[in-house]
């Protein structure tokens, strides 16, 4: 019974554009999948749009078996404070909110969440972050209800990426008698981003190969570069997970999916 991963669905702009990239996926998949993960950039404007996404998505397999955490773009015209708003509408569809969560499918344990980054790849934290805030619309859609709505900066999402690493390293360490597979938005090796010089890369990719080494998951999906690299650390195998926006599709329909499809058995 197999699991699929998939990031960066984008499905308010697929949709927008009269095409639905899940009609790729066979009905035979869609017939044996134990569990749907989406993991991050569903939509933008989630408040509105996650129960009509959700829904929608809920005409290919039942949404109890549906888990879903936010990327970036989910935090769009809301707050990046706001992940009970976001549980909350995930519930109301009877979808599972996946940020920061671990369950266990048929021997597997999976971890999720966000993850952001810590600006440092490259090694020049102040300027990347400049960058990012002048170049990035997460740092002018998304605000922080905590400190009077105000734009969400990059040490704020910074900050948020030190609770998820933090509560990835406990969880990780913790003994588990079967495969362990991380699953986050954001991407956790500086290869694997697409354009590793530019100025705005510490945004998509953080440096986790000391993290990837010492607990050797057995595989860790991410998506937000929509760019479909791989890569191997130690026992680790890295793949990029993401379906991207419709007008970068251009026929990599096969690719999509097989990614971040696990077969068990
Ligand atoms: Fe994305
Ligand atoms: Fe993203």
């Amino acid at each position: 019974m197999p699991v699929l991963v998939v990031a960066d669905l984008h499905l308010d702009l697929w949709l927008e554009h009269g095409r639905d990239p899940l009609a790729a996926v066979s009905p035979d998949i869609w017939l044996r999948l134990d569990a749907l993960i989406l993991a991050g950039d569903l939509t933008n404007k989630p408040k509105v749009r996650w129960p009509i996404m959700l829904r929608h998505i809920g005409r290919y397999m039942p949404l109890d078996r549906v888990h879903v955490f936010p990327g970036n773009h989910d935090y769009y015209h809301h707050v990046l404070d706001g992940d009970d708003r976001l549980a909350e509408l995930a519930r109301a569809e009877g979808a599972h909110f996946a940020q920061k969560s671990e369950f266990v499918i048929r021997d597997h344990r999976f971890l999720c969440c966000t993850l952001w980054t810590d600006f440092r790849l490259g090694g020049g934290r102040a300027e990347a972050m400049r960058e990012a805030r002048g170049r990035m619309n997460d740092y002018r859609y998304i605000r922080v209800a905590s400190d009077g709505y105000r734009r969400a900066k990059p040490t704020d999402t910074e900050h948020v990426h030190a609770n998820h690493l933090s509560w990835l390293s406990d969880r990780l360490s913790m003994p588990f008698d079967g495969k362990t597979i991380v699953v986050t938005h954001h991407c956790p090796h500086p290869d694997l981003v697409p354009e590793p010089a530019d100025a705005v890369a510490p945004a998509y990719a953080s440096d986790l190969r000391a993290l990837i080494g010492e607990f050797q998951p057995a595989a860790w999906l991410f998506g937000h570069t929509h760019w479909p690299g791989s890569a191997v650390v130690g026992r680790t195998a890295l793949r990029n997970c993401s379906v991207g926006y419709p007008d970068e599709a251009k026929g990599r329909q096969d690719e999509w999916f097989s990614s971040g499809l696990l077969e068990f058995f």
